[in-house]
């Protein structure tokens, strides 16, 4: 990659996560369970989702499959946790993040296979360096999982940095100068206040 690396020397995102978001996250554990739980269910449907968007990408295929079984296998040792800890399931309606994430992709192919891939690491990026933010910070048992986590999504973001890559030299178009659009608009909803509590939400 040569686009201009973060200040904090993170090769993709731009600003690290808010303290102040850390320190809700501490406090509202219970939430942040149940919403990550969701965040890899939607994390494998996203990618069978685009398995089926480009059946004829076989490469990609084969990518996205097992990413969705590693994401459902992810559901499963959230989904213990919570059960272990006690947590009282409920159901949460999503955040902003994803949704205002992917408004600005393009509608048209091939730009928009370059755009959802780009999304795709970015958000498999923030969730990366979120586990490392909470590991520490909100004890075991929940830290442990996410130290272990951590390392998983590392991996899936470079996975969607490569398709995104591949994309946009078939297709022609830039790719660092988009991945720098995504970046800014990343960026301000992670500094953003936010008013709703997500795992990829802002600070409070
Ligand atoms: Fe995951
Ligand atoms: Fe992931």
């Amino acid at each position: 990659m040569t686009h201009t690396p973060a200040p904090y020397g993170h090769p993709l995102l731009r600003v690290p996560t808010p303290e102040g978001w850390v320190l809700e996250a501490c406090v509202r554990r219970d939430v942040l369970l149940i919403d990550h739980a969701n965040c890899e269910k939607k994390a494998a449907s996203t990618a069978l989702a685009l398995m089926f968007a480009y059946a004829e990408d076989l490469e990609l295929a084969g990518k996205m499959s097992r990413l969705a079984r590693e994401e459902l296998r992810h559901y499963e040792q959230v989904a213990e946790l919570i059960r272990n800890l006690g947590v009282t399931p409920q159901r949460l309606a999503p955040g902003r993040y994803a949704e205002r994430l992917r408004r600005p992709v393009a509608k048209a192919e091939p730009q928009r296979q370059v755009d959802l891939m780009i999304c795709g690491a970015f958000i498999e990026a923030r969730s990366c360096e979120r586990f490392a933010a909470l590991g520490e910070a909100i004890g075991a048992p929940v830290g442990e999982l996410f130290q272990g986590l951590h390392k998983a999504e590392a991996r899936h973001y470079r996975v969607y940095l490569d398709l995104a890559r591949r994309a946009a030299e078939r297709a022609g178009v830039a790719l660092e100068a988009r991945i720098e659009e995504f970046a800014a608009l990343e960026a301000e909803l992670i500094t953003a206040p936010d008013a709703v509590f997500r795992f990829h939400s802002g600070p409070p």
